[in-house]
């Protein structure tokens, strides 16, 4: 199976109302965990990579070849499509394209709308010459990724449709969610979800999906969502396995069952959301 776009996916997600995960990756082993999860389950994936997770593995030609290498290696079947989350700039996309990903976000969320339009004009115009699809951000979601934080700023319908006239694939409308923890409970604009999603016909992209209750993502899910972003709970649910690991096996040093020691926890994770997120 090679590396795919997001348009079949997320089409076929828009018309049979459920949602497909992007999953953050971060280096080889949560790659594999969940391409192989993902696999067993028969369930679609894209892989979401930081500017600052792709640095961190060497490189975008780096992850291109390491993904491209374990579909191949693992006999994986499923349709896999290899994304930059939150590309802060023509250049970061350009980069992230000409090294083989299959699909784009751009953030140029914290500038004004007609800036954000600008931006993401062009690079829907590289992108689509390579047959590679964008999502682009309005409002700001808030919270902390990456080292960046930002407050919370809703996206307005406006804009949502001012920036779908650019031919973005996919839109993020900023709506409440937040990256990381939630400091309280998560309060979602699920009425101005409704109207963005009637109003445009690409699907909508919650970003944020750490912390949101089971009830509120089936809610935006049945609000037009078709794509969630899941990173800092795979981080938390790794983390806790390992220390607990490592706390009760102070002798053992070989990375290997260091790093593995969080395999089966974060596979919980994984089939936890891909059941939540296709109503399996
Ligand atoms: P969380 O870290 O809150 O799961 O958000 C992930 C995300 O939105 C990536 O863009």
């Amino acid at each position: 199976m090679v590396l795919v776009n997001s348009e079949k996916m997320l089409k076929s997600a828009k018309e049979g109302k459920y949602a497909v995960p992007q999953f953050n990756i971060n280096n080889l082993e949560w790659t594999r965990y969940i391409l192989e999860e993902c696999n067993r389950n028969n369930a679609p994936v894209i892989l979401g990579v930081s500017e600052g997770a792709g640095k961190y593995m060497g490189g975008f030609k780096v992850v291109t070849n390491m993904v491209k290498g374990l579909i191949e290696t693992l006999g994986i079947t499923i349709d896999v499509c290899l994304h930059l989350d939150h590309g802060s700039s023509f250049n970061s996309c350009k980069d992230a394209i000409d090294s083989g990903f299959t699909s784009v976000m751009i953030d140029a969320s914290k500038y004004e709308i007609l800036e954000n339009m600008r931006i993401t004009q062009e690079i829907v115009d590289y992108a689509h010459a390579h047959n590679v699809t964008v999502e682009a951000e309005v409002g700001h979601i808030g919270g902390t990724e990456d080292n960046i934080s930002s407050e919370i700023y809703q996206a307005t319908v406006e804009d949502c449709v001012k920036l779908a006239s650019t031919g973005i694939d996919s839109i993020a409308p900023a709506l409440g969610s937040v990256h990381g923890l939630y400091k309280g409970k998560p309060n979602l604009n699920f009425e101005r979800m409704k109207i963005i999603n009637e109003t445009l016909n690409i699907p909508l992209v919650l970003h944020g999906g750490t912390g949101i209750p089971e009830n509120d993502i089936k809610k935006a899910i049945s609000c037009g969502i078709s794509k969630i972003n899941i990173n800092t709970e795979l981080q938390i649910a790794w983390h806790d396995a390992v220390l607990e690991f490592v706390t009760n096996n102070k002798e053992v040093y070989d990375p290997r069952k260091v790093i593995g020691s969080g395999e089966t926890a974060m596979k919980k994770a994984i089939n936890d959301k891909i059941k939540l997120f296709f109503n399996r």
